[in-house]
């Protein structure tokens, strides 16, 4: 009895200006391959999860373009948020679901905004996940080998032993650069991939002990949920949750995680660095996305502006260039998490 969480709701404001308010990355075909990141992510899982067992969970902006992007899904099994409120509440909101839907259940739950290159390896570490949840009562995530001091990932510091399922010592979400380079050159860490397994039954118990405040709220009314009054019942708890990932919330906290470590071609695509990283570069190590450029003196710059454009670089290296609409970002490579700061400055229609 598999489930399939699929987390769409976040704004992917360290890709701005790509990606915006009302068209966040995961509906974005980032390749011109024809699929969005949420498309993808869908045709992935539904390889071995049933389409009735997927659930999406996002904000109510959203609702028609996942309608329009995932024809092969009915409308309730869009999970809708009235406000922003980060992954916590919103796994919260898809147990209570699963829960009114069956006794025993076996969850993975996934952002939708997820790279992953060798399909094949990446289903068999699924497979080994679930087979795993389904006999034991632990919190697995799974964990990737990390290659550089990246602040925007949670780490994952793995107990002595071999074997790629171990116990987790500690799970760091977002440390400072100082610690995520001491994590990295120790060799005993993983990052964290935010993809998760877990039975019904654990999540629940993580939630109750942890974050017991917000399980409170969705377990007033289990009558509602999986009914026409559900909407109306998350409308009126959600907004009083707390914002609170579950990488903080629940996975630094619990003492039954587990980690799957795997290889299967990963990128979280969170920011300008990390499609940078895959991209093809040029003899300078210029990365340049749909427009043309002529570089001179000029190294290690990802620039994107609309296709018909040329731009000319004199003296410029380590810099994001990104145009999309009515929008223009010139940043530092290296102060690409500050990113998100701008867009919070800006105005809405940005
Ligand atoms: N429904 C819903 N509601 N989805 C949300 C919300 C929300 O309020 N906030 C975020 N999401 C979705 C995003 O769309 C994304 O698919 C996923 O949840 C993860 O959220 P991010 O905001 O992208 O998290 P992160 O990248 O900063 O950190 C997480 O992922 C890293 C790896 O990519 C953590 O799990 C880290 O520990 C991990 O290393
Ligand atoms: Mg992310």
């Amino acid at each position: 009895n598999n489930y399939c969480v699929i987390m769409a709701g976040g704004i992917g404001s360290r890709f701005w200006p790509f990606s915006r308010n009302n068209r966040p990355k995961q509906f974005l075909d980032f390749f011109g391959t024809g699929r969005s990141l949420l498309q993808m992510t869908f045709d992935r899982f539904s390889k071995f999860v049933p389409a009735e067992n997927i659930l999406i969970v996002s904000n109510m902006l959203y609702k028609d373009m996942i309608l329009e992007q995932l024809p092969a899904i009915k409308p309730d099994q869009i999970l809708l948020e009235p406000t922003r409120r980060n992954t916590a509440p919103c796994i919260a909101y898809a147990v209570h679901r699963i829960k009114a839907m069956t006794d025993k259940a076996n969850i993975i739950v996934t952002p939708a905004d997820h790279l992953i290159l060798k399909e094949n390896e990446f289903q068999k570490a699924i497979l080994k996940g679930l087979e795993f949840i389904e006999t034991h009562d632990n919190l697995l995530t799974l964990g990737m080998k990390p290659n550089r001091p990246e602040t925007g990932y949670g780490y994952i510091q793995l107990a002595d032993g071999d074997g790629d399922l171990r116990k987790v010592v500690t799970f760091t979400e977002k440390p400072n650069l100082e610690m995520a380079k001491v994590f990295v050159q120790s060799g005993e860490f993983y990052w964290n991939s935010g993809m998760f397994l877990w039975n019904l039954q654990t999540i629940e118990q993580a939630f109750q002990n942890l974050l017991p405040e917000l399980y409170q709220k969705f377990v007033q009314r289990p009558e509602v949920f999986n009914t026409p009054q559900e909407q109306e019942y998350i409308n009126e708890v959600f907004p009083s949750c707390h914002n609170i990932s579950i990488d903080y919330g629940i996975m630094e906290k619990a003492d039954n995680v587990y980690v799957l470590t795997a290889e299967f071609g990963w990128s979280d695509l969170g920011t300008w660095g990390s499609l940078y990283d895959l991209a093809e570069k040029d003899e300078h190590q210029n990365v340049t996305l749909q427009c043309k450029a002529q570089y001179y003196e000029s190294e290690g710059n990802i620039v994107t502006l609309e296709p018909d454009k040329l731009v000319v670089l004199d003296n410029l290296s380590g810099y994001i260039v990104a145009e999309s609409a009515n929008v223009l970002l010139i940043c530092k490579k290296e102060n690409e998490q500050r990113i998100r700061q701008f867009v919070a400055d800006v105005q809405v229609n940005h």
